[in-house]
């Protein structure tokens, strides 16, 4: 299990959170401050990057809205194309830098948990918290896409994930009952969604107290990605789910592209 670092000890206290221009420059200095020193990798900082997750895929193409900056309306991106996102979503290769196994290590599922896998696109990490909560435990595949939805309930049927489902979600909510769930997973789909601390407060409800949502997405200099202009810093994605109530941690982990933040709802 990773050790959980205080978020705003990790990137250099509260100082540091940007002040929101509306060209998102203000992310890019937060993630150069949080880049000199030892902290560079917890930060986000820059790396050795590499990999083809988005390289024609998801990023490929213009997007239809940006965010530029804070909070805003998000990038919104028609995933309709299943099939072709499949070949880049579960492109084998795509585990040696995913690290999975890792990235769902991190979220301490036990046994009889709920989680919920937020953005679950073509379910590629679904066998794994399937596997983490056991028979008596659940996970729920949310996505805002139906042709995604139906991709993983077939996906759910084929692979025997009798403890999984899979249902379509609005685009400014979870769709999560209040107190409902342990774990909430979200890999490179927090710059997608809009108006985001409000979006934040619907996750805080929907977990029970003591739960924590994961947000796992692109560095501000990995080669892969999303446009830089629609990237978010860890302190900007800390500042967001803070701003709910949130406890913020930034995790130590090996991913090569990717930084992950839990936020946590307190237990009082
Ligand atoms: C880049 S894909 C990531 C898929 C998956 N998490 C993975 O790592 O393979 C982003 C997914 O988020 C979904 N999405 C975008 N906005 C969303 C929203 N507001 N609520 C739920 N899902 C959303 C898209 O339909 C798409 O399937």
């Amino acid at each position: 299990m990773a050790t959980i670092l205080p978020f705003l000890l990790a990137c250099g206290g509260g100082a540091e959170t940007p002040s929101g221009s509306d060209d998102g420059t203000a992310g890019a200095e937060a993630t150069e401050r949080c880049s000199d020193g030892p902290e560079a990798q917890r930060c986000g900082g820059p790396g050795e990057h590499h990999g083809a997750e988005h390289q024609g895929g998801e990023h490929g193409h213009r997007h239809g809205r940006h965010d530029h900056g804070h909070h805003g309306q998000g990038a919104h991106h028609d995933f309709s194309d299943v099939e072709r996102f499949a070949e880049i979503f579960d492109d084998p290769e795509r585990d040696s830098w995913q690290k999975p196994d890792e990235v769902v290590g991190l979220l301490g599922l036990q046994p009889g948990q709920t989680v919920a896998d937020l953005g679950a696109g073509t379910g590629y990490f679904l066998s794994r918290l399937s596997a983490a909560v056991g028979p008596e435990g659940a996970v729920l595949a949310l996505d805002v896409e139906p042709n995604m939805v139906a991709h993983m309930e077939a996906r759910i049927e084929r692979e025997g994930l009798a403890n999984a489902t899979a249902r379509a979600v609005p685009t400014d909510a979870p769709g999560l009952e209040p107190n409902s769930v342990d774990v909430i997973l979200i890999v490179d789909t927090w710059h997608h969604i809009g108006e985001r601390e409000a979006y934040a407060a619907k996750l805080f409800t929907a977990l029970r107290p003591g739960g924590s949502v994961y947000v796992v997405d692109f560095t501000m200099d990995s080669p892969q990605g999303p446009p830089a202009e629609m990237r978010l810093t860890t302190l900007q994605v800390a500042e967001e789910l803070g701003a709910a109530g949130f406890e913020i941690h930034t995790l130590e982990e090996t991913l090569p592209h990717q930084y992950v933040v839990q936020a946590t709802r307190p237990t009082e």
